[in-house]
């Protein structure tokens, strides 16, 4: 009763690679901080994932860790709707008939297809370029009125409404239109050897991203050679001083301080200390979440049952939405 009077958010993640202190940074913090306020629908994206070649094996497995990790954070099956994508086959339905509600030349204008295409020309897939299409029937079936999204993807977001609006039009008053919700700046977590990009896996160096999975050294010795600049002071500035600003962003986000209180407290600090600390920070943090994280994976029936219960909620409000559309489109019910 009582998700009646509360916003429907809709939000998901591609279970591709592991996750990364930028993914809790930058998206997972934000689900679970929404999740008393909130109605939220969470969906782990493995139909997303295969636009890329993935090893089948270490796919599935990724999307496991991937929903343990989410669990083990602290986002809560009983107040939220969390499932597995490729479980509700509305998905993939919706998907159809949005395709033949969105214009060829929309979908072309997609910077992601544009930058996809060109990293990977050998495999510029018709899933690549439906990638956005798939994305608005994520959206739509569940009636979200807020995507809290990077700024990334706040392009497809923008798609998806106006699909939305089109098949409104077009046919009768359907979807409710999402709008994308970009997090607060300063929640951006960047390279530790390149602060001035996203934390990303795909960095040549293997010192750049720390993954929520690293080990306590693995930790230490990411920081410890993190970059910051030839100054000795200790500030944020993501202009002038983008890797310091970065560590304490990273500090601010995994100690829980403010930003002020962490440059407060390592004023007068030195550089080598200073990324010793951020590391300490972000290794207790990590702890107890990996315990907890080490004991979810190893307990398979927990995990099924938890995918069980989320897609059969996520299905009944898929369904009703789905209804909808085919009746409105024309299509010959079934008795
Ligand atoms: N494309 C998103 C990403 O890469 C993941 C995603 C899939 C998503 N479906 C969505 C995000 C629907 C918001 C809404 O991060």
């Amino acid at each position: 009763m009582e998700t009646q009077n509360k916003k429907r958010i809709f939000s998901a993640v591609k279970p591709t690679g592991a996750l990364t202190l930028g993914s809790y940074a930058g998206a997972l913090k934000n689900w679970i901080a929404m999740q008393d306020e909130y109605d939220c629908v969470y969906c782990v994206a493995d139909m997303h994932s295969i636009t890329v070649r993935l090893l089948p094996a270490d796919f599935r497995r990724n999307t496991l860790d991937v929903l343990a990790m989410y669990l083990a954070l602290g986002i809560n099956p009983e107040k939220c709707t969390l499932f597995v994508q490729s479980h509700v086959p509305a998905h993939a339905e919706l998907a159809w008939i949005l395709n033949c509600n969105t214009l060829f030349g929309e979908a072309k204008r997609m910077t992601q297809f544009k930058e996809k295409s060109k990293q990977d020309p050998d495999n510029v897939n018709v899933g690549l370029f439906d990638y956005p299409v798939l994305m608005a029937a994520d959206i739509l079936l569940y009636q979200a009125e807020l995507v809290p999204v990077g700024q990334d993807q706040k392009q497809h977001v923008e798609l998806a409404r106006n699909i939305a609006q089109r098949f409104n039009g077009r046919y009768s008053p359907t979807f409710v239109l999402p709008e994308p919700v970009i997090p607060k700046c300063g929640a951006k977590i960047c390279g530790l050897q390149n602060p001035t990009g996203k934390m990303s896996k795909s960095e040549d160096n293997q010192n750049n991203c720390v993954y929520l999975a690293d080990d306590p050294d693995t930790v230490m010795r990411k920081f410890k050679s993190a970059v910051t600049d030839s100054d000795t002071c200790i500030k944020f500035d993501c202009a002038k001083k983008p890797g310091i600003s970065n560590l304490l962003t990273v500090y601010s986000t995994f100690a829980g301080v403010s930003i002020s209180d962490a440059e407060k407290e390592f004023c007068g600090c030195g550089y080598a200390d200073f990324k010793k600390r951020v590391g300490e920070a972000v290794v207790e943090f990590l702890r107890p979440v990996q315990a907890e994280c080490k004991k979810l994976a190893a307990d398979k029936a927990y995990l099924q049952a938890v995918m069980k219960t989320g897609a059969e909620k996520a299905a009944r409000e898929a369904r009703k939405t789905l209804s909808k559309v085919y009746r409105k489109v024309g299509f010959v019910l079934p008795e």
